[in-house]
This record gives C-alpha cells, sequence and structure tokens, in this order.
C-alpha cells in the first residue's frame, strides 16, 4: 500500500548507517512502488558537497548494497531525482534557512537523527527555532539511546524540551525484523500455544543472539559498550519482552508498549553468580583473519565483555520459578538467533523410565533460516516395544510461502514506513528505555566494583565453558548453536 508522500530529513546522511542500512530500506520500497515520485529525502551533514554528488555516493552505495535489483535501472533514475543534499552546521546557523526553503507545506515531515548522541540536542533545538517542527513532524533516534539510566534520562529530556513522546521514534531495529514481528502473531494468533504459556507448562526459555562476526571496525564504540549494552539491554531485552508479556488488549502503541514495561519492571535484580561474561580470543590457528577481541579493539588490557549469558527471573503470576537464559556474543561458531521455549516432562511416565524422559520444545527461529520447530514425541518405529523418539515437525517461513533463496525484507524497510505512517507499536517508548538502563546498569556497576574481568574464549566456538555451567548447575543444557 503506497505511502502519501513526505518529507524526510537524513542527519548524518554521508554515514555509515545511512549508507548501509537508511537509503538502501528507502531505495527498495521506492522499488516496491510504495514511495511516490513527490516525496522528497534531503540527506543533511557537514560536509559541502552539492545535490549531484550526493547522488553518486547514493548510487555506490545502492551498488553494494542492493547488488541485485528487482526493479528496472529507470527505477534507480527516478530514486535519485527524489535526494536532494543540504550541507548543515548541526551545532551553529549554516544551512538551516536553506533546510527550511526546502521543506514546506503540511504533509508528514521525519527528521532522522542518524547522529552521535551528543548532536541531539542542537538538533532538536535547531528544528523548532527554525519553525521546522510542526504537527506532522516527527523525529528518529538510534541507538545507542545512552550509556546508563542517567545519560538515557538526560536525552529523554532534551527531546521532550521539543517533542512530544508521540513525534519521538526510537529505533531497537530488531523489533522491525519480519520473524520478530511474528513472535506477536505466533503468541496471540494461535490457540494452542498461548494456554501453555506459563510457569506450570514451560520449564525454562533460551534466547540465543549468536554472531560470526567479531567487533569490525567499530572497536572505539564496542569497547566503551560490551554485549550488555550493545545487545542485551535492547535487543535481547525486547526479545524478552515479547516473549514474557501479557496478551496486549489491541495491537497498539501504547498497549503493546505497556506490557513490555511491565516485563522489565517484573525482572529481578540478576545475581553476580548467574552472570557468565567472555571476550574473544583469536580463531586457533587463523589469527591474521580472525585477531582476538583485544587486537581488534587494539587494547590489550581491555576488560570489555564480547559475550555474555545470564539467567534472568521476573517476578510475576505467569513466570514465577520459570528462569530465562539469555546469551549473545560475537566470533562465536554461527549466525544464530533463536528463542528455544523449553516445554516441561509429561508428569507421569506411563512407557516406564526405559522409554525415556521427553519434553516438547518450541524453536523460533528469528535468523537465519527463519521459521519454526516443534519438538515432538513419537514412538520410535519398529518392534522394539514402546520406546520414545523425538522429531521436529519443522516450518521454514521461506519454503511454506514460496519465497526460497528471498531474503526477508529488511528491518529498516518496515521501520522507516512505520515512521511516516505515524505507527510507533514498533519503537520503544522513553520509559521502557530507562527501564532496561535500570536493570542493567546495577549489573554493570556490580562489575566494575569487582574489577571482573571476562572469561576468554575461542574465536569460532559456543563461548566460555562457564555458561555451560550456568545451566549444568541447573540441571539444564543450552540447545546448540546452528
Ligand atoms: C547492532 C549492534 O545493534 O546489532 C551490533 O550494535 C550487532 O553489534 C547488530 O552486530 C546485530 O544486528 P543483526 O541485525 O545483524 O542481527
Amino acid at each position: 500500500i503506497p505511502v502519501d508522500p513526505f518529507d524526510l530529513v537524513i542527519f548524518g546522511g554521508t554515514g555509515d548507517l545511512a549508507r548501509r542500512k537508511i537509503l538502501p530500506a528507502l531505495f527498495r520500497r521506492f522499488c516496491a512502488g510504495q514511495m511516490s515520485p513527490d516525496t522528497q529525502i534531503i540527506a543533511a551533514a557537514r560536509s559541502a558537497l552539492d545535490t549531484a554528488t550526493y547522488r553518486g555516493f547514493v548510487t555506490e552505495a545502492l551498488n553494494e548494497f542492493v547488488p541485485n535489483r528487482a526493479c528496472e535501472e529507470g527505477t534507480l533514475a527516478g530514486f535519485l531525482a527524489i535526494i536532494d543534499y543540504v550541507a548543515i552546521d548541526a551545532t551553529g546557523k549554516d544551512g538551516w534557512e536553506t533546510l527550511v526553503e526546502r521543506i514546506q507545506g503540511n504533509r508528514v515531515r521525519a527528521f532522522y537523527f542518524s547522529v552521535g548522541p551528543s548532536l541531539f540536542a542542537p538538533l532538536a533545538e535547531r528544528i523548532n527555532s527554525y519553525g521546522l517542527s510542526t504537527q506532522t513532524s516527527r523525529i528518529v533516534v538510534e541507538k545507542p539511546f545512552g550509556h546508563d539510566l542517567t545519560s538515557a534520562r538526560a536525552l529523554n529530556a532534551i527531546l521532550a524540551d521539543n517533542f512530544d513522546e508521540s513525534q519521538i521514534y526510537r529505533i531497537d531495529h530488531y523489533l522491525g525484523k519480519e520473524t520478530v514481528q511474528n513472535l506477536m502473531a505466533i503468541r496471540f494468533g494461535n490457540m494452542l500455544f498461548e494456554p501453555l504459556w506459563n510457569s506450570q507448562y514451560v520449564d525454562h526459555i533460551q534466547i540465543t543472539v549468536a554472531e560470526s562476526v567479531g567487533v569490525g571496525g567499530r572497536g572505539g564504540y564496542y569497547d566503551r559498550a560490551g554485549a550488555m549494552r550493545d545487545m542485551m539491554q535492547n535487543h535481547l531485552m525486547q526479545l524478552l519482552c515479547l516473549i514474557a508479556m501479557e496478551p496486549p488488549a489491541k495491537f497498539d502503541p501504547d498497549a503493546v508498549r505497556d506490557e513490555k514495561l511491565k516485563v522489565i519492571r517484573a525482572l529481578d535484580p540478576v545475581q553476580p553468580h548467574h552472570i557468565v561474561r567472555g571476550q574473544y580470543n583469536a580463531a586457533p590457528g587463523d589469527e591474521d583473519a580472525h585477531p582476538s577481541y583485544r587486537e581488534a579493539v587494539e587494547d590489550p588490557r581491555s576488560t570489555t565483555e564480547s559475550y555474555i549469558a545470564l539467567k534472568a527471573h521476573i517476578s510475576n503470576w505467569r513466570w514465577a520459578n520459570t528462569p530465562f537464559y539469555l546469551r549473545t556474543g560475537k566470533r562465536l561458531v554461527a549466525r544464530s538467533s533463536v528463542i528455544n521455549v523449553m516445554f516441561k516432562d509429561a508428569p507421569h511416565a506411563i512407557f516406564g523410565q526405559e522409554a525415556g524422559r521427553h519434553a516438547n520444545v518450541l524453536s523460533i527461529r528469528l535468523q537465519p533460516n527463519e521459521g519454526i520447530t516443534l519438538k515432538v514425541t513419537i514412538k520410535e518405529p519398529g518392534p522394539g516395544g514402546m520406546r520414545l523418539l523425538d522429531v521436529p515437525l519443522d516450518m521454514s517461513f521461506a519454503e511454506a510461502l514460496g519465497a526460497e533463496g528471498e531474503d526477508p525484507p529488511d528491518a529498516y524497510e518496515r521501520l522507516i514506513v512505520d515512521v511516516i505512517r505515524g505507527n510507533q507499536t514498533l519503537f520503544m517508548r522513553g520509559d521502557e528505555v530507562e527501564a532496561a538502563w535500570g536493570w542493567t546498569d546495577p549489573i554493570i556497576a556490580g562489575w566494575q566494583a569487582r574489577g571482573d574481568v571476562p572469561k576468554p574464549y575461542d574465536s569460532g566456538s559456543t563461548g566460555p565453558g562457564d555458561a555451560e555451567l550456568l545451566m549444568k548447575r541447573d540441571g539444564r543444557k543450552w540447545q546448540g548453536i546452528n
């Protein structure tokens, strides 16, 4: 469904995020016929470029990040025609009058802050003082949304001084992923699961977001963040919320976000012995291609974690005594994001203990090979008596939808369209972000107070051995990463 023509200003238009994500996402939506040729995209950045040069930058970005284009070459020309560039000084006066001239009318106007948080305040203030903020204006803010609770509060306060909460779109790109949205469809669109979705039937839940990449060229940022701030506080927390929340009365922004917030507020503080931090070593025998974390961040003494596993408890009626085990890390054996809902054993073994103990597992694969698998128990075939066997009921979304070989749409495509449509459901509310930091801060403070040093693990492994122990102590086991 096409969206009405709009104006989108991308501050940080020459940056990495614009190149890799925002421009490719806009182009794909343009190819899909969702954006009208009357739309206007204005990139704003410090460099003194003219529009023709910037369009060259866009073409290069698209060649690199949208190489196999389903749409015709003429579409690229059409897309470039709606792109403009304004050189702007985010902290001064230059360029602002030009920007004002370029944006007129009452249509939807989105300002994308694809810049460091230090520029949020000057940008927000200028958008207001130059009269650019209207009823139809909204701003889009990228992560990291602060470094801790104090800084997140300060950012929220700056934004609140200039915009209404209904105009602020805080991005967590995991929420834009097709399969993450599917979590809600699976839970609330099926009668089958929801009655079992509680501590009475679920033994525990595992959430794994494993990455095979290392920190790459982002060492400067990452070494100050670590896996806790970079992934756990936002992406894994959002997955936890969607898995654990109560059914919202309807699928509207505040109903969903209220329920997510309740989950975060019900989280217990995490015990220090329920956390494992890790840091990757070089890949054995392949040190040049895959150096250690410390080499990658150029700090031989860094104690930042590139891996974290922890056991969380949600103290509420539904989840009392059902642990949630969360883990994420870089340079692991595979890229794999999976949620495993581990059901309890049947209450009584009617086939006798020798038939084996079996429990159902619902695996929701978020990426790659998106799909769901339900492990069910059947009789082992053959005349050997009543022995039991686990088999997967397996569903791949691509196969089921006849879309094999096609990548699911990128999260940014969905999220940008939602901004234009004014739908905040898949964006984080200010109080949600603060509550997430409120849970994370004491954990990080504890490490700092104790001088905690992460456990080393080999690149290409499943993470530090202590993470296995975290489970083993509870008589449980991680499902494999693959
Ligand atoms: C980003 C993190 O938010 O998410 C990165 O800053 C991480 O460190 C990335 O690699 C993972 O996203 P995806 O979409 O590749 O799973």
